[in-house]
C-alpha cells in the first residue's frame, strides 16, 4: 500500500501541466475524504485498495475528458445552482419516436428551443437486448449506442451541439440490472466466478424463499415473483423487474468501479445528467423490501464524489419512486446533506395533482404536501405531470385520514376513474399491474387522454374538449410555478392522446406503457400556430406560461413551494416566499368557477398582478373569482 504522499507525487507525476495536476489534485482533496468514506461505510476492509483503483480510473477519466468538457466543468463550478434557475425547462423523448435518430434529434432541436426547453432527456439509448427490454431499460452495452438510432460519435456530436445551443443532455443510468445478455451476464451463466459474483445467484430456493417473504413485486402480471431460474448457469437469479434483467450486485466493489468507468465514459461524451434509474433497489438487506436501504445513499454518494473529482459538470437525477419519507433521502438527509442526488423526481406532487383533479378536491393535497420533509436548499425537484411510466397511487393511509377519507378507498377510486370505469369519469386510462394481493391498480394513459380529451372528442364534445384543455393547463401550471425543473413529456406540449396501436406489436404488447409513448407527430406540430386547432391552443397555453415562469426569479428552485390551507376545498393555495418577491398560487381543481376570498390575500400584497396574464388583480372586492380550472399566479405589482 502506498503513503499519501506517495500516492500524491505519484499522481502529480502522471500530469504535463502543473495548472491540470492542481484541479485535479484539489478537488480530490476536497471530494477524497468523502468518497473514502463512503466507501469505508460499504466495503469495510475493501476499501482502501478500491479506493486506490479509483484514484487510477479517475485520473484516466480527467486525461480523458476533452478541453471542452473542463471548460464546463468551470462553468459549473461557478454557476453551482444551474439546475435551479427558472429558466430549466426539461423535454422527455424517445429518439425513435422524436425523430428517428440521434442526428434527427439535432435537426428538431428549433421545436425544443421554441418551447424554451434548456434539459433534453432522451429515453433509454444504449444497446438493449434484442426482443423485449423494457422500453430499453435492459442494457446490454453501456458504450455503445443502439445502432438503428446512430453511433457513439453521433452521440457526442449531439451533445455539443446540444451544449452549443444552451441544453444539457441527460441519459439514464441503468444501475441496479443489466440485460442478461450483458457480457458480464453472459460470463457468470457460462460458470466465470468473478462475473457471478457480479450478481446474485442461489444454487437453490433457500434464500430466494427467505427474501420473497418481504419482497413486493414490481410487475406482478408479467414478471411475479423476484427471481429466475436459469438454465445454462443451474442457478436462480435475482430479478426484481423483468425475468431478462439480472439484479447487480453493489457490494462487490468490482461492481462500483465498472459504474464509476461507465459514468466517465459517458460523461467524457457529453452527457450532464444521469437519471439513476430504479436507484432504490440497489442494495439487498434480508428481512427487508430491499429498497432505501443505507447503503444505497453510501454508495450514491460516493458516486458523486467520484465524479466531482473528474467531471463536475455532471449531475446526477434520483429516480426513486418511493413514499415521501423515504424520498427524501435521496436528496440528502443529515450527514449526506447536499452530497447526493441534485434532482430527485417529485412522484407525490404528480400523483396528487391526478387525485385532486379526480376528487376535485384539494384537502389531501393539502395533507401531502404539510407532511413533506423539507429538501436541502441545494437539491432540486423534478416536477412533471406525466412520463413514460404508468401511474401509481402513493397516497399514504395517514394522508388520507388527515384529509377525512380513506387510503385505500380513495386509491381504488382512483384506479375507477381513470380506467373510466367510475360513472361520469372524464378519463381514458388503462390499469396496468393489477395485484391482487395488494388491490394495486396502476394507470397507463397519456396526459391528454387521463385529462378527458379522448373521450370529449370520442363524442364531439367541444365544450368538454375545452375544459380537458384547461385541466391540462392548470396542470401545467402548478408544475411550472412549483419550483424545480419541469419536465415535459414528449407530446403533451400538444396534448397527444393514447395510442393503441401497440396492441398489435408482439414487443409491446404485453405492456401497457406504450398506449402512451406514441411517437410524434409531426404533422400534429404544425398545427401549433392555428389558435383553432387542439394542439394550437394546447401549445400556445403552455408556451405563455413557460414564458412568464422565465421572467419570475423567485421561482428559482432553492426556495420550497409552501402549502397554504385554502379557505376553498376545490382551490389549491400554494405560496413561494423567495427573497426576490412571494408568489401565492391559486388553482382550481374543478369544472366550476369557484370564489376565493381576497382576505386571505391582502396580508401578503399592496397591488396584485397575475403573472401569467400579466392583469392587475383588485383586492377591493371580498373575494375573487377563479374560471373551471383557472389558474393565478400572484405577486406584487410593481408598477403599483
Ligand atoms: C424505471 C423506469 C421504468 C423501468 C424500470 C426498470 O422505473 O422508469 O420504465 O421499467 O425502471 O428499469
Amino acid at each position: 500500500m502506498r503513503s499519501a504522499e506517495e500516492q500524491r507525487q505519484r499522481l502529480r507525476g502522471a500530469f504535463d501541466d502543473d495548472r491540470d495536476a492542481d484541479t485535479f489534485l484539489l478537488r480530490l482533496e476536497r471530494y477524497g475524504p468523502d468518497l473514502q468514506e463512503s466507501l469505508r461505510a460499504v466495503y469495510g476492509g475493501a476499501a482502501q485498495e478500491l479506493y486506490q483503483r479509483l484514484e487510477d480510473a479517475l485520473l484516466l477519466g480527467y486525461h480523458e475528458r476533452p478541453a471542452e468538457l473542463k471548460r464546463l466543468d468551470e462553468a459549473r463550478l461557478l454557476r453551482p445552482d444551474w439546475l435551479q434557475q427558472e429558466t430549466m425547462l426539461g423535454y422527455v423523448a424517445y429518439t425513435e419516436r422524436f425523430a428517428g435518430t440521434l442526428q434527427g434529434v439535432a435537426e428538431h432541436l428549433p421545436y425544443l428551443k421554441e418551447l424554451g426547453v434548456s434539459y433534453l432527456h432522451l429515453m433509454p439509448l444504449l444497446q438493449p437486448r434484442a426482443g423485449e427490454n423494457d422500453g430499453g431499460y435492459a442494457v446490454q452495452d453501456y458504450r455503445a449506442v443502439r445502432s438503428d438510432l446512430g453511433s457513439m460519435q453521433d452521440l457526442s456530436d449531439l451533445a455539443r451541439e446540444l451544449r452549443g445551443q444552451g441544453l444539457s443532455l441527460c441519459l439514464d443510468l441503468v444501475l441496479n440490472h443489466v440485460a442478461k445478455e450483458h457480457d458480464w451476464a453472459r460470463r457468470a451463466q457460462a460458470g466465470e466466478a468473478k462475473y457471478q459474483n457480479y450478481f446474485y445467484m442461489y444454487p437453490d430456493r433457500e434464500q430466494p424463499d427467505a427474501y420473497e417473504q418481504t419482497l413486493p413485486e414490481v410487475f406482478p402480471e408479467f414478471a411475479p415473483g423476484n427471481f429466475t431460474w436459469d438454465e445454462p448457469s443451474g442457478r436462480w437469479v435475482w430479478t426484481t423487474f423483468n425475468t431478462y434483467q439480472w439484479d447487480l450486485n453493489w457490494a462487490n466493489p468490482d461492481v462500483f468501479l465498472e459504474f464509476v468507468e461507465i459514468l466517465l465514459y459517458l460523461a467524457n461524451r457529453g452527457v450532464e445528467i444521469f437519471r439513476l434509474d430504479a436507484i432504490a433497489f440497489i442494495w439487498k438487506r434480508p428481512g427487508t423490501n430491499c429498497q432505501n436501504q443505507p447503503e444505497v445513499h453510501l454508495l450514491t454518494r460516493a458516486l458523486r464524489a467520484a465524479l466531482r473529482v473528474a467531471a463536475p459538470a455532471v449531475a446526477f437525477k434520483a429516480e426513486a419512486i418511493v413514499a415521501p419519507a423515504d424520498l427524501i433521502s435521496y436528496l440528502g438527509r443529515g450527514a449526506h446533506h447536499g452530497k447526493l442526488s441534485d434532482l430527485a423526481y417529485h412522484n407525490s406532487l404528480m400523483v396528487q395533482l391526478w387525485s385532486s383533479l379526480a376528487s376535485r378536491d384539494v384537502r389531501l393535497f393539502e395533507a401531502a404536501l404539510l407532511n413533506f420533509p423539507p429538501k436541502p436548499t441545494t437539491a432540486t425537484w423534478g416536477v412533471y405531470v406525466r412520463c413514460h411510466d404508468d401511474v401509481g397511487w402513493a397516497i399514504s393511509d395517514e394522508d388520507a385520514e388527515r384529509a377525512g377519507s380513506s387510503g385505500p378507498g380513495h386509491r381504488q377510486f382512483l384506479s375507477d376513474f381513470y380506467s373510466g370505469e367510475f360513472p361520469e369519469s372524464f378519463a381514458c386510462g388503462l390499469v396496468f399491474q393489477y395485484n391482487p394481493a395488494t388491490g394495486d391498480r396502476r394507470i397507463s394513459g397519456s396526459a391528454a387522454s387521463l385529462a378527458g380529451l379522448e373521450h370529449a372528442l370520442a363524442v364531439g364534445d367541444d365544450v368538454a374538449a375545452e375544459l380537458a384543455l384547461e385541466r391540462l393547463l392548470m396542470l401545467h401550471a402548478v408544475t411550472l410555478a412549483f419550483g424545480g425543473v419541469p419536465l415535459l413529456y414528449m407530446g403533451d406540449e400538444l396534448a397527444t392522446l393514447n395510442d393503441y396501436s401497440f396492441e398489435g406489436d408482439p414487443e409491446h404488447a404485453s405492456d401497457n406503457r406504450w398506449v402512451h409513448r406514441p411517437a410524434m407527430n409531426w404533422a400534429r406540430a404544425a398545427e401549433r400556430f392555428d389558435l383553432d386547432t387542439v394542439p394550437g391552443r394546447m401549445f400556445a397555453g403552455l408556451k405563455a406560461l413557460i414564458l412568464a415562469r422565465r421572467n419570475l426569479p423567485l421561482l428559482h428552485a432553492a426556495t420550497e413551494s409552501e402549502v397554504y390551507r385554502s379557505p376553498n376545498p376545490a382551490v389549491l393555495f400554494l405560496a413561494r416566499r423567495h427573497p426576490t418577491g412571494t408568489l401565492l398560487a391559486l388553482y382550481n381543481f374543478s369544472e366550476k368557477p369557484q370564489r376565493f376570498p381576497t382576505s386571505a390575500l391582502s396580508p401578503h400584497f399592496t397591488a396584485v398582478t397575475d403573472a401569467i396574464t400579466g392583469r392587475a388583480i383588485t383586492l377591493a372586492a371580498e373575494s375573487l373569482e377563479l374560471a373551471p380550472y383557472g389558474r393565478l399566479w400572484l405577486v406584487e405589482d410593481v408598477r403599483a
